[in-house]
């Protein structure tokens, strides 16, 4: 099969151009003006993409697709119903996280998580290794992780109750680990000690609604976090990855130990951007209820002001939905299920509020969202760029097209979005994954275990 992709504006993260595209089988073949169709040849599909972007595919980097949440809970989208719906909005690449099982090892979990997903994504993946304890063989599991294509780790400064956090002998251990084998390190940054303190400040109340989780997790609390294991990399003279940044003081904190010269990076998502903590207080309060909290207005301006001087490399978007119905199950913040969707509504809102309000340009756009996660977690330049001989993961982006985003055009399983209402300027109008059309004019045309696992290789941040 041949797509001719023609009149269309590619933008990379170093210039905007007008050419056409031929793409053969899974990869990109020519890139230049006026490419004309063979005429010996009628198997061809030509797009005219006239007054249209072409990025790169989209990379959702943080997610939580079939997450399995103790003691009987799933999330509502599985790797099937995640990606299709991560497709309508542009994503031709996810990672998600294979978690380890105290008691387990890292290998197990990762061999565990490749059989879930496999033949079930219906775009291109990877996983994060989550890491919760050690035991002998870590080292030798860690670099046996790195040959399998895994290239990032999950640590955790926070759920020491759940059993996610390791101590802080063992932090250091694994730091040390990681960078001998040139792992990069991903966190969750909430400091535990002080979310336990606050926590007996309420002790006594029997029910804390879902207004108290951002007084429970505070800004502070990433703060600290990000101070501690922002240092502690820096001691050992490795770079570290901050997830899903919230907050102003924990930009501080970014800015304080880039400052020192450590080498910390950041990623951030939509909804620490766009929403604020006052949805908290609304009756259906729990559509909006992840950890780290939701913030104030205040922390939405830092984040994008974080975005556009650079402090910031990646906006993902955590997505980890459960519908409303398992939502709604318990109304105390102690218990809620954490995490909403987000993979669909990625590209659309970061191009609107984003480049539409002027904090960055389109190509700035197209590193957040596509170039720089793939250098970052190995997969440049397959992934994340529009070069001959690459993988032809591509999005054919109207950047005219407006549309208030609703509950009911989503395709996550979650059945709602805590975007509805929220108007974009610029949708995704055809998805392209290694060749072949997955979304065209809001239709399907993708297939469940289309997508492959990718080998990663080293971070570029090594
Ligand atoms: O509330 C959230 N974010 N749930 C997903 C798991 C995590 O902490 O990343
Ligand atoms: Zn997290």
């Amino acid at each position: 099969m041949k797509l001719l992709i023609k009149n269309g504006t590619i933008v990379t993260p170093e210039q905007i151009y007008k050419k056409d595209i031929l793409i053969i089988g899974e990869k990109i073949r020519k890139i230049n003006e006026n490419i004309l169709p063979e005429k010996s040849s009628n198997n061809y599909k030509i797009i005219d993409a006239d007054d249209k972007y072409i990025l790169p595919g989209i990379i959702d980097a943080h997610t939580h697709y079939f997450m399995k949440s103790p003691p009987n809970n799933v999330t509502a989208d599985d790797f099937y119903s995640g990606s299709m719906s991560a497709a309508f909005g542009g994503v031709t690449t996810f990672i998600d996280y294979a978690e380890q099982q105290k008691g387990h090892s890292i290998i197990e979990a990762f061999i565990n998580r490749l059989e879930e997903a496999k033949g079930n994504a219906a775009i291109d993946y990877s996983f994060h290794q989550s890491v919760c304890s050690l035991y002998n063989n870590t080292k030798e599991d860690l670099k046996e992780l790195k040959d399998g294509g895994v290239s990032s780790l999950k640590l955790f400064t926070t759920y020491k109750e759940e059993g996610s956090m390791l101590d802080k002998e063992d932090l250091l251990e694994l730091l040390k680990m990681s960078r001998d084998s040139k792992l990069l390190v991903t966190v969750h940054a909430e400091d535990d000690e002080m979310i336990d303190q606050i926590k007996i400040k309420y002790k006594d109340k029997e029910k804390l609604p879902p207004c108290f989780h951002p007084l429970l997790r505070p800004p502070e609390v990433e703060y600290s976090a990000i101070k501690e294991i922002g240092d502690m990399a820096k001691l050992l003279d490795m770079p570290i990855y901050i997830a899903h940044l919230s907050s102003k003081k924990g930009y501080r904190a970014l800015k304080e130990i880039k400052k020192s010269r450590g080498k910390i990076f950041a990623e951030t998502t939509p909804h620490y951007l766009l929403l604020t903590e006052d949805l908290l207080k609304k009756e259906d309060s729990q559509k909006y209820f992840m950890t780290p909290p939701l913030r104030d207005k205040e922390d939405n301006e830092a984040l994008w002001e974080a975005l556009r001087d650079k402090y910031i490399s990646v906006i993902d978007t955590d997505h980890c939905s459960y519908t409303t119905e398992q939502k709604f199950l318990s109304s105390n913040c102690l218990d809620i299920l954490a995490g909403i969707p987000g993979s669909e509504t990625l590209l659309p809102l970061v191009y609107s509020y984003g480049v539409g309000r002027g904090y960055f340009d389109v190509k700035n756009m197209v590193n957040l969202l596509s170039t720089n996660p793939a250098k970052i977690f190995g997969f440049y330049p397959e992934k994340g760029s529009l070069e001959v001989g690459t993988d032809a993961d591509l999005v054919i982006f109207d950047p005219k097209k407006e549309i208030i985003i609703s509950d009911s055009q989503q395709h996550t399983a979650a059945g709602y979005t805590p975007f509805d209402g929220f108007k974009v300027k610029g949708y995704p109008t055809t998805t392209i994954l290694r060749g072949k059309i997955i979304v065209n004019d809001n239709r399907f045309y993708g297939e469940k275990g289309g997508g492959k696992f990718l080998i990663g290789k080293e971070s570029a941040l090594y």
